[in-house]
């Protein structure tokens, strides 16, 4: 587990610009929607210091690319938030940390783990754990939860999961759960957990991995892994949310990433308006056990309100991550 240094080289700094316009944009947007007062950026790089007390910690993973980095970009510009940006690729989490602190000097640090790993996950837990601990003894926590891939060909992770189950649901459980404590101990917490409108299928509950033959298509791969964190969410919302620490679930809008031009090709909104995820973790209060489509209150497909398929599910999770909580 790295941390990032700052000491990028200049090769490496090719991020896209539209990270910067669309975080201007949104600073006003998201702030005439919530009616917070956000940083100017053109004042921001100055007047913002890592010494000033953080009144909200946020944790996006997979924030290096997509609707995550997008997310992150919005993040900071709240006022006093400490940003933890997470990816698999050192070169690109680097990236992105310079790049936002270049627009604005906001309390940011950046984190590396592969989450197709257990073991990287578990250090992943610790190395935010400690950096949560010293930016602030008691602040909030967001979480979200957004890392995911669409994978064209099954490939199995470390441990030999599927690797869409791996990173897409096997994830989020344990890290989720090794975190728990700490965003427990924080009023105020809550957790994001990114699913899709994609979700659904039959659950092949003799064949979760998908490898019997011709088990394994891409879009069934994925539409189960979406099912699975929606049940997921679900389930961690009844056994550990609350009013105070609620746990919801969202679709993040059809996005022009490079995800959706893997499966379904670039025919949704520019990621500068998937502000989504922006707008729940902004939100002042949430209903625990939610799921939102385009920030509404939707019903989640039927199998994420079954208790006895997510208590299943949970066992499976259990058994696979060899961690249960
Ligand atoms: N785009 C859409 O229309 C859409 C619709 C519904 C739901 N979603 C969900 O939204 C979330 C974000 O998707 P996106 O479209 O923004 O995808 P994306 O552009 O491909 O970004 C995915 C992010 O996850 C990271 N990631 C992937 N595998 C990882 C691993 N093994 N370990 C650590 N990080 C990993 C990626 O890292 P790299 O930068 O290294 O690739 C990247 O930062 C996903 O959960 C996706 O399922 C997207």
């Amino acid at each position: 587990m790295k941390s990032i240094s700052l000491l990028v080289p200049s090769s490496l700094l090719l991020l896209s610009s539209s990270l910067f316009v669309s975080s201007f944009v949104i600073q006003s947007h998201t702030s005439s929607i919530l009616g917070l007062s956000a940083t100017s950026p053109s004042t921001g790089s100055g007047s913002r210091s890592s010494t000033r007390m953080v009144e909200k910690i946020y944790i996006v993973t997979g924030s290096t690319d997509g609707i995550g980095q997008h997310t992150a970009s919005n993040l900071i510009n709240t006022p006093d938030a400490k940003l933890l940006v997470h990816g698999r690729n050192p070169a690109k989490v680097a990236q992105t940390v310079q790049q936002l602190k270049s627009v604005n000097t906001g309390n940011i640090d950046g984190v590396v783990a592969d989450l197709a790993s257990f073991q990287d996950i578990r250090r992943l837990a610790k190395d935010l754990e400690e950096k949560v601990e010293a930016a602030s003894p008691d602040a909030p926590v967001v979480l979200i939860n957004n890392a995911g891939v669409f994978e064209t060909r099954r490939k199995e992770s470390p441990e030999g999961l599927e690797m869409t189950f791996a990173i897409n649901v096997a994830a989020p459980y344990l890290l989720t759960g090794l975190l728990l404590p700490i965003l427990r101990r924080r009023k105020n917490s809550r957790i994001i957990n990114i699913s899709s409108i994609s979700q659904g299928g039959s659950i092949p509950w003799d064949d979760l991995q998908l490898a019997l033959p011709g088990a394994y298509t891409d879009h069934r791969a994925y539409s189960l892994s979406k099912l699975c964190m929606a049940m997921l969410s679900m389930e961690q919302s009844s056994r550990f949310g609350s009013a105070e620490f609620p746990i919801v679930c969202c679709d993040p809008g059809t996005v022009n990433t490079k995800m959706l031009e893997a499966g379904w090709g670039m025919y949704g909104v520019d990621v500068s308006a998937a502000n989504d995820e922006t707008f729940l973790a902004l939100a002042p209060s949430l209903d625990n056990g939610s799921y939102f489509v385009g920030r509404m209150a939707r019903k989640a497909n039927a199998e994420a309100y079954d208790a006895k398929s997510r208590a299943r599910l949970w066992q499976h999770l259990e058994e696979v991550t060899g961690f249960a909580y």
